[in-house]
């Protein structure tokens, strides 16, 4: 038995759900939106198709009933606005920031035990303030941006390869920002082999690139941000807990003294099992990816600076 919220029904939160259910990652998921029989439409709609695919996830909506996540073994927070067109992730702080605080401070009255993911952007910000406003222990909060941007780095890689994106592995650490985040294209492999073997400088540096826009080009083209990838990322991140799978996964947790920073949470490869992070892998960085690590941290810390000045902390 396990039980998984997702607060905020919204496109990412509604996938996240619908992943989760339809892989039965837990026995009960609860959907919880402000907007008045959102979530419970959304879960009657997937629960119509649990016999058209087989699965036997209760799904539950509830329009701001906290009572009703009572227990949840992981919660999900995807609430908050997504970006428009044009706009970055950072830009989204004054509204979202006092939704996400108060949204995690009532998860925690409910589920005491939660492991908490953050999905709502800029999502390494979001997860400082959850870790700072609900004082819980490092290993239960994650911000679950690596997971996606990895997947995406993958995709661009199996594009330029020509190849099954199964077959391709590669991850991002640094901030979840299109300026902000770091492609390790050294450490990415197609089958074993370096892919800086197998594609040129240049065209490494595109994949490079795209991945680094991988979600600006999505809310290009749709008109506000992406969800599939991201509910499915939020979703691989609770399976790795729900299933103590211990995968490695990059996500952006609270650091201290790991990769030369204290006091910020931001993308690192971490173990992820049935206590949160299980534990931060260290990963020998080059001078280069060392120096692009500490300019990552110190955007994202310019933008957690933006939670005092909006008084969220
Ligand atoms: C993205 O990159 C929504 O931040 C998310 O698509």
């Amino acid at each position: 038995m396990s039980k998984v919220t997702v607060v905020g029904a919204g496109n990412v939160g509604a996938t996240c759900a619908n992943v989760l259910a339809f892989n039965e990652i837990a026995s009960e998921v609860v959907m919880l939106d402000v907007k008045e029989g959102v979530s419970e439409g959304k879960a009657m709609d997937m629960m119509q198709t649990a016999q058209l695919l087989g699965f036997d996830t209760t799904l539950v909506g509830c329009t701001n009933d906290y009572a009703q996540t009572a227990n949840s073994d992981v919660v999900v927070i995807t609430s908050g606005i997504p970006r428009k067109p044009g706009m970055t992730r950072e830009e989204l702080i004054d509204v979202n920031a006092g939704i996400v605080k108060s949204v995690a401070q009532n998860i925690l009255k409910h589920s005491p035990n939660a492991i908490i993911v953050v999905v709502s952007n800029p999502m390494d910000t979001m997860t400082y303030l959850a870790y700072k406003a609900l004082g819980l222990p490092k290993n239960r909060i994650i911000g679950m941006g690596g997971a996606l941007d990895s997947s995406r780095f993958k995709y661009f890689l199996s594009q330029a390869l020509k190849c099954n994106a199964n077959e391709v592995e590669g991850f991002v650490i640094g901030g979840h920002g299109d300026t902000t985040m770091i492609p390790l294209a050294r450490l990415a492999t197609y089958k074993g082999m370096p892919v800086a073997k197998l594609l040129s400088a240049e065209k490494l540096e595109e994949v490079v690139a795209s991945t680094m826009v991988g979600g600006a080009t999505l809310t290009k083209l749709l008109g506000t941000s992406a969800w599939y990838a991201p509910g499915a990322a939020a979703a691989h991140v609770v399976e790795s807990i729900i299933r103590n799978q211990n995968k490695m996964v990059p996500c952006s947790v609270y650091l201290e003294g790991e990769y030369g920073q204290n006091d910020i949470c931001i993308g690192v490869p971490v173990i992820l099992g049935k206590n949160g992070i299980e534990s931060i892998v260290d990963i020998e960085l080059t001078d280069e990816e060392k120096d692009l690590f500490a300019k990552s941290a110190e955007a994202v810390r310019n933008t957690n600076y933006a939670l005092t000045e909006v008084g969220a902390l």
